[in-house]
């Protein structure tokens, strides 16, 4: 065997990418490791979400698998809220309640065993969120964590480059071009999937949301539409989800949507200091595609590519979980001995 290193390339420096090669440099010996991305933290989608660890909009992906990804990713931030740095990290415990509509079919109870905790709201918790116009009857209160990727991001680029990783600032217009020049592609391209593969069934789901600075609001709140949820020193007001729209820009008709929504389940968030607004794209697809490939450019060169993308509303939640999966198909090509070109 040559002393030739394992080239792979991930396209994508979203939570997604950054968490895949994070673990994947951590975990391959000898390995020549690129982030290849046209944006980088505080520009990607995660940056502006949430960052609630719960599912949100995932497709109809099995559920078996997005649980094992949940449970991963639980045990992953555990270890790091353990740590010192939990706070330069923006990750912490998170209550929620969160409201579901009579005919709501969420089955919460899959989660009982990957949360911190979990059980149903009590009557007079669900009053706390009542009021004449609207009468809440059902929901399930939970432990958590949040993980806030504006300081996420940077410490797992960080992370990555101190162990040896390159980054580089450039979009990759088809993954194709990239044959011949890395063994494996991990693709992480989030919304914009259905361009640089041939995947057609990537779509967004517009969400725009308010940033506020409201330090007494400790608990999060998800109803239908409308949530709020508390990060490290600001707190998030959404939302919308639009399917299939691409505008970037705030619009006012859901600014006020969002403000009046969020104003029903705590009235105070109308004085609250807004500190920014924002919208994103989440990358919708009927479920996460996270799956190997070959392609080849029908002459002698091959690449493997692994798919990671299409997390919808889920993919800070997804992140580490998914990562985790990559690195067992990296390992699966690498003891098939399927980049023989190199190794
Ligand atoms: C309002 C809102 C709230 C949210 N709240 C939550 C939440 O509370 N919890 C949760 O888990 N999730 C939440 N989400 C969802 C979450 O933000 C996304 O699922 C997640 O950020 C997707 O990550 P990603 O890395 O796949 O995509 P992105 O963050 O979009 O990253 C994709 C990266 O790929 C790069 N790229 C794309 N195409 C190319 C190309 N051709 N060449 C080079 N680079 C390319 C981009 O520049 C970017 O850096 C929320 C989303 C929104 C919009
Ligand atoms: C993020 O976007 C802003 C505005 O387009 C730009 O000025 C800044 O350089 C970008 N940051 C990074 C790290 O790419
Ligand atoms: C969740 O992770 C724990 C270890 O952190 C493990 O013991 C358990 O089997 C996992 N459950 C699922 C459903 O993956
Ligand atoms: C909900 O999930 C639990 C645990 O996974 C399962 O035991 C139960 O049968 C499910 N209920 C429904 C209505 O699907």
């Amino acid at each position: 065997m040559s002393e030739k290193k394992l080239k792979i390339a991930v396209i994508g420096a979203g939570i997604i990418g950054c968490t895949s090669a994070v673990v994947l440099i951590e975990s391959i010996p000898n390995v020549d490791l690129t982030i290849i991305s046209e944006k980088f933290t505080p520009n990607t989608t995660g940056d502006g979400s949430g960052g609630l660890i719960y599912p949100y909009l995932p497709g109809s992906t099995d559920s078996k698998r997005i649980k094992k990804w949940i449970n991963d990713t639980m045990a992953y931030l555990k270890q790091h809220f353990q740590s010192s740095d939990s706070g330069k990290l923006g990750i912490g415990l998170l209550s929620m309640y969160y409201l579901l509509e009579d005919r709501e079919v969420f089955n919460y109870s899959d989660f009982d065993n990957v949360m911190i905790s979990q059980r149903p709201m009590t009557s007079s918790e669900l009053k706390q969120f009542s009021s004449p116009q609207k009468q809440w009857t059902k929901g399930v209160y939970v432990t958590t964590y949040y993980a806030e990727c504006r300081k996420l991001l940077p410490y797992l680029l960080q992370q990555f480059k101190s162990k040896g990783g390159k980054v580089c600032q450039q979009r990759v217009d088809s993954v194709r071009q990239l044959i011949g020049k890395y063994d494996i592609v991990i693709n992480c391209p989030g919304v914009e999937a259905g361009k640089c593969t041939a995947d057609q069934s990537v779509h967004p789901i517009r969400g725009q949301v308010y940033r506020v600075s409201a330090p007494w609001i400790k608990h999060c709140v998800m109803a239908g539409n409308h949530y709020i949820i508390p990060n490290s020193d600001t707190v998030v007001l959404g939302g919308t989800k639009q399917l299939n729209n691409w505008n970037t820009n705030v619009d006012p008709i859901d600014s006020k949507d969002i403000m009046d929504g969020c104003s029903q389940l705590i009235p105070s968030v109308r004085t609250a200091q807004i500190v920014d607004e924002w919208v994103g794209l989440r990358p919708g697809r009927h479920e996460v595609r996270l799956e190997r490939e070959v392609i080849s450019d029908g002459q002698s060169h091959q690449l493997q590519v692994i798919h990671n993308y299409g997390h919808g509303g889920s993919g800070v939640t997804l992140s580490y979980g998914c990562a985790q999966e990559v690195l067992d198909y990296v390992q699966q090509i690498i003891a098939s001995n399927n980049v023989k070109s190199r190794l």
